[in-house]
């Protein structure tokens, strides 16, 4: 059904492969499309849990946005190209109502790192290299990067890789706070799973709303304490919290129903 994705499954996690070996994974206007057509599709699909997303081969995760698309662009087509993009995968990501967890198997270089940098959790192979490499085009990070790299690693950290447009190894990058886990490469998916997994065993509501919650920390203009009050106040409604509490006081696993 796509050109440019891989999909595949285990259990209730999916996993969507970047899938764009011989141009480094780079996302061009039709890969964005089906990454859009494909998250959407995840966040209403009842039979998945969480999302995976990595890149084709060994080499990258995503080499960037595909340079030759927009080497001619005005600040128009560039102001929409960003919009776009932000509005239809980055934003859709970071607010998806399921867990996403970025698998970075090599480069995450530009929009490729601003796509890690809009999933819920990142982790890096060993062999992975970040960065945000714009200000050598003559540009500057237009998915979200500067504000996200910034709230993530600070605004030191987040200034010197802009500005130096120099890329970070793994270990560095774990060392920012930028990746959660650095595995080798072979470990990678086990590893992405493994997390997954246990997320998939809480409540799926709850996860969602605890997502909400977190995201509010870093909305301008909004109130993330009230945000939670709301969030934790929306999850007294759920069967999932009657059975939550009920089978920990009848000391049983529970059963959630994502109701
Ligand atoms: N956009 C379009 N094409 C890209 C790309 C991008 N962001 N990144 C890599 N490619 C293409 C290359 O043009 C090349 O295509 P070709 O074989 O048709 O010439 C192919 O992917 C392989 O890349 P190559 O540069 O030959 O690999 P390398 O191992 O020598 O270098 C990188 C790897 C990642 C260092 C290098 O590809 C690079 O700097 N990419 C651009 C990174 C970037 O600036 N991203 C931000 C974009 S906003």
């Amino acid at each position: 059904m796509f050109q440019n994705l891989l999909i595949d499954y285990n259990g209730r996690i999916q996993h969507i492969i970047i899938n764009r070996e011989s141009k480094l994974n780079a996302l061009n206007k039709a890969t964005l499309a089906e990454l859009h057509t494909a998250m959407y599709d995840a966040f209403h699909n009842d039979r998945v849990g969480g999302i995976i997303i990595t890149g084709a081969g060994q080499k990258a995760f995503v080499a960037g946005a595909d340079i030759s698309e927009f080497a001619s662009f005005d600040s128009e087509q560039g102001g929409e190209l960003a919009s776009q993009g932000h509005a239809k995968v980055f934003d859709l990501i970071e607010n998806g109502n399921k867990p996403v967890i970025a698998a970075i198997n090599g480069f995450a270089l530009g929009g490729g790192l601003e796509l890690a940098l809009a999933c819920h959790i990142r982790i890096a192979s060993d062999n992975a290299k970040m960065g945000l490499p714009e200000v050598s085009l003559g540009l500057i990070p237009g998915y979200g990067g500067t504000q996200r790299l910034t709230r993530l690693v600070g605004k030191g950290r987040a200034l010197e890789m802009i500005l130096t447009a120099d890329m970070i190894t793994a270990n560095e990058a774990h060392q920012y706070g930028l990746v959660n886990h650095v595995v080798s490469q072979d470990d990678l998916l086990t590893k992405a799973e493994e997390i997954m997994n246990r997320i998939l065993l809480r409540a799926p509501l709850a996860v969602a709303s605890a997502i909400t919650a977190v995201n509010a920390s870093t909305q301008t203009g909004v109130d993330g304490f009230q945000i939670e009050i709301a969030e934790f106040a929306k999850c007294f409604d759920t069967l999932d919290f009657k059975e939550g509490s009920t089978a920990f006081l009848e000391k049983r696993k529970p059963n959630f129903k994502t109701k």
